[in-house]
């Protein structure tokens, strides 16, 4: 299995960190994981400029090393934590450039523009003990997902993190779903 980590904290030694340090080490053995740390990587924006609408692919380059990594991985984990009730700038911006398989699929009528299908996994980290930005995060993920053959199935959320550092409870529900996938 080939696992791709979206992380989109800016601290390398964080919570978001903690969190996921937990999920990798359930991951099965012989499991692969390439990081990428969005913050570092820094995705250009999309900026509508209609390039996808007509052709494949995207006027922009900066992602072409990424994209041959997420078309190759089995499961895809996005570790970030929650900034204003949705994601750090980075993450949005790489998934506001997954429009080029949008206009793929339901402009030039390609069927399955990602052809092998992925798993995905939230983990989610906020400041606030009730996440508010939760059901937020939850839904934009999704609708980017959508024409990425990528379904999420599973998602923590280590809460109250003003307060505290990630709870040992958190950590072991994330080691457990990383457990959980096949
Ligand atoms: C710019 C910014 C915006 C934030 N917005 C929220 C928010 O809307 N809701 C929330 O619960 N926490 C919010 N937080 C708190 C972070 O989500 C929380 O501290 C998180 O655990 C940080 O993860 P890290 O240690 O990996 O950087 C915000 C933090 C920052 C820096």
């Amino acid at each position: 299995m080939k696992a791709l980590v979206l992380f989109g904290s800016p601290r390398a030694v964080g919570n978001t960190a903690r969190l996921c340090g937990a999920f990798l080490k359930g991951l099965p053995k012989g499991c692969e994981v390439e990081i990428v740390r969005l913050f570092d990587f820094k995705p250009a924006p999309c900026n509508d400029c209609g390039y996808c609408k007509a052709a494949d692919g995207c006027s922009k380059k900066d992602l072409d090393a990424f994209m041959r990594s997420y078309f190759d991985a089995d499961l895809i984990v996005v570790a970030t934590p929650i900034y204003l009730m949705s994601f750090p700038a980075p993450m949005k911006a790489l998934f506001d450039r997954f429009q080029r398989f949008y206009c793929a699929r339901f402009r030039r009528g390609i069927k399955t523009p990602i052809p092998k299908p992925k798993k995905a996994v939230l983990l989610l980290t906020a400041g606030d003990e009730a996440a508010p930005g939760l059901e937020m995060i939850s839904r934009q993920t999704e609708r980017a997902f959508s024409v990425m053959n990528t379904k999420i199935v599973g998602t923590v959320c280590a809460s109250g993190t003003d307060a505290q550092s990630v709870r040992e409870a958190d950590l072991r529900r994330a080691y457990q779903l990383a457990g959980s996938i096949k």
